[in-house]
């Protein structure tokens, strides 16, 4: 079975050729960082133009890089939410366009589902590992620049697929929304993540005793807003100035008092994350821990995950650094599973800028 995969929710144009729900024939992403960079974030007007640009051809790579025609589809798989509107409407609108003129099946995939399959896919590849799909219940942890939520995952009612609780999510700021924040405040670059995750471990993580907000009833809910102003109290009373974020910094150049903050916030932020999944082990008894989204590519927090998996023998599904940030490989492996239950879409689909995959339990 052969899934057309398009994402196009922030700041990456993508399309993906994805066979039988994991085998990626091909993933071709436009990231449109550099556009964006000068501005510190994503700017959502100049995002959706430039979907608009990229999307056609991005498309026409990937049935190029597959060899595949736009006629062998079984269905094209497209974000609808959650996401910029105009960057959303760019992938729906081309996916619609094709879904019509070919007869091929249309199917709405959320975004946050298709984060939580980039952490199976390749182990679903892998036939040669013992358990390739994971045990359930599992708790999949979303970690991106505009999301922060934990989930427990349970089978679909189906067979085929899951069906999710929110059991988790944040209460302001994202974690990979801190890192952008905190890279901006210090001058360090756009985005923050992968500049912070690459001069932490130069520093001393225990530098700067950054205390983690506590969240006051018992829930498993996150904060990151109050980090985010520590590391700007501190910038103001060390008398930090930020650099210069358009050139380049590693740490030869990059003042220690600065590295030393970014391994102490790195490592504040892991332990937030990690002390959550603590928390949600206890109440829900997993037998897998699903790690996703763009912060997933950071190396300290893969390895505290893997650390805890190993330490309470639960199963550790990462995906590989590629597959943590946006992609429509992962739209499209979630669109098979869709595809199979035959949930389909039609061309009334819109966009859902605040949609959610599952509604909070307490
Ligand atoms: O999943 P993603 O590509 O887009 C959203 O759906 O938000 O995530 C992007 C976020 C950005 O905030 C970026 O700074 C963060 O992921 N990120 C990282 C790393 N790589 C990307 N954060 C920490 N460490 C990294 N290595
Ligand atoms: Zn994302």
């Amino acid at each position: 079975m052969l899934i057309l995969g398009i994402e196009s929710s922030c700041d990456e144009t993508a399309a993906a050729v994805v066979e039988n729900g994991f085998h990626i024939r091909s993933s071709v992403i436009a990231s449109q960082v550099g556009l964006h960079r000068k501005y510190g974030g994503v700017v959502p007007e100049l995002a959706a133009r430039e979907h608009v640009m990229s999307i056609g051809p991005i498309v026409r790579q990937a049935c190029g890089e597959a060899g595949v025609r736009y006629g062998d589809f079984d269905a094209i798989a497209v974000t609808y939410g959650p996401g910029l509107v105009g960057s959303l409407l760019a992938g729906i609108s081309y996916a619609k366009a094709m879904s019509m003129s070919l007869g091929t099946p249309l199917v709405a995939v959320n975004h946050i589902e298709g984060h939580i399959y980039a952490a199976i896919m390749e182990r679903l590849a892998d036939s040669t590992k013992e358990s390739s799909t994971p045990s359930l219940p599992a708790l999949a942890l979303v970690v991106s620049g505009g999301h922060t939520s934990l989930f427990l995952v349970l089978r679909h009612s189906s067979g085929t697929g899951f069906q999710y609780q929110l059991i988790g999510r944040t209460r302001d700021d994202a974690a990979g929304e801190a890192y952008d924040k905190v890279a901006k405040m210090l001058g360090l670059g756009y985005p923050g993540g992968p500049i912070i995750d690459r001069l932490a471990p130069f520093g001393n993580p225990k530098a700067v005793p950054f205390t983690k907000t506590k969240i006051s009833d018992q829930s498993l809910d996150f904060s990151f807003s109050g980090i985010k102003t520590a590391v700007l109290r501190y910038v103001q009373k060390s008398s930090i100035r930020p650099l210069d974020p358009r050139t380049h910094h590693d740490e030869k150049d990059v003042p220690p008092i600065m590295i030393d903050l970014a391994a102490s916030f790195q490592r504040t932020v892991v332990d937030i994350l990690v002390r959550s999944l603590q928390r949600g082990m206890l109440e829900y008894h997993p037998k897998s821990i699903l790690l996703s989204g763009g912060v997933a590519a950071n190396s300290e927090l893969r390895s505290a995950v893997q650390n805890f998996c190993a330490e309470h023998k639960l199963e550790a599904y990462i995906p590989p650094p590629r597959l943590t940030t946006d992609n429509a490989a992962m739209i499209a492996a979630a669109g098979h599973d869709h595809f199979q239950r035959q949930e389909l879409a039609d061309l009334n689909l819109n966009a859902e800028a605040s949609l959610q995959l599952a509604k909070k339990i307490q």
